[in-house]
């Protein structure tokens, strides 16, 4: 497959970088990832608006405007076959001496791209949900970012893997966070809630679209911090993310989430979702 690197479309096993690059030494960079159904970015203006806050948070400068960044999405689509992909886009701060602080002399960021497939949710994930493990949320304090460094994600995911779950439920003094690569959502007596979005998690561009689906579709939305008990006695735990949509949550720990299938609120916010992407 085609991928973009530092001006040129090339193929995948002729893209080379300096093993210098802050990226590889030090993790110091960003990425986001864009989906696109039937060749098509879904929410692209959204996705590369984050990408452009999390390149400032950092202080990469790459010149790039947001119309460059959409000519990189679209000439990676248009250089794929895929219909159902992802577009991976990754910026480091470029090849340097190795010296922690930023390199005094200018260097050029790495600027990457690349499509690769996006399998839709299984159908026993959608009909029957997932399961999770909750544990405590080691990660840094600056989760708004989205940071190529994921070692604590690598290793909440895992977490997840070993006790044979699919997913992390992450708890912040004793407050709902996220998943490893997901937001997560409660239902209770028919309210949809949310954690705020802060420095402890990273702000999905689904959050503010499910905020959109449950405004149409009269679901009362609430983002304030969730307790663990408030999570125990979900009737709902959903979560969502450019790759798994949303899907629903239905064991924790080995007990039941709510009735232990998945509820009204998911069926409803999956059936708009789906209709959306269509
Ligand atoms: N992950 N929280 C974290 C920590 C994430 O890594 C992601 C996305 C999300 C959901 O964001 P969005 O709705 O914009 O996909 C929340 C991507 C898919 C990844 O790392 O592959």
């Amino acid at each position: 497959s085609v991928v973009y690197l530092n001006g040129e479309y090339l193929r995948l096993g002729e893209a080379r970088i300096s093993v210098l690059d802050r990226g590889f030494i030090f993790g110091d960079g960003v990425y986001d990832v864009v989906p696109a159904y039937g060749r098509k970015p879904f929410r692209m203006g959204e996705h590369l608006a984050r990408l452009q806050r999390s390149l400032k948070a950092i202080r990469i400068e790459t010149g790039w405007s947001a119309g460059d960044w959409e000519d990189l999405v679209q000439g990676l689509l248009a250089r794929s076959v895929l219909q159902d992909c992802t577009v991976y886009l990754h910026v480091t701060r470029g090849a340097a001496p190795r010296e922690h602080s930023f390199p005094t002399q200018p260097v050029q960021p790495t600027i990457f791209g690349m499509v690769s497939s996006l399998s839709r949710p299984a159908a026993v994930n959608r009909e029957r949900g997932l399961t999770a493990v909750s544990m405590d949320d080691e990660r840094w304090l600056h989760c708004e970012i989205k940071s190529i460094s994921l070692l604590g994600n690598v290793l909440a995911k895992q977490y997840a893997t070993d006790a044979g779950a699919d997913e992390v439920v992450q708890f912040r003094d004793g407050h709902l966070s996220e998943g490893s690569s997901c937001n997560l959502w409660v239902v209770k007596y028919g309210i949809l809630r949310a954690p705020v979005r802060d420095r402890m998690i990273l702000e999905g561009i689904r959050y503010a679209y499910l905020m959109e689906l449950a405004a149409a579709a009269g679901i009362p939305f609430e983002a304030r911090p969730i307790s663990r008990l408030e999570v125990g006695q979900a009737d709902e735990l959903l979560l969502t993310s450019a790759t798994r949509e949303i899907l629903p949550i239905i064991r924790l720990d080995g007990r039941p989430v709510g009735a232990g299938s998945p509820g009204p609120v998911y069926a409803r916010l999956r059936a708009d979702y789906d209709r959306a992407i269509a």
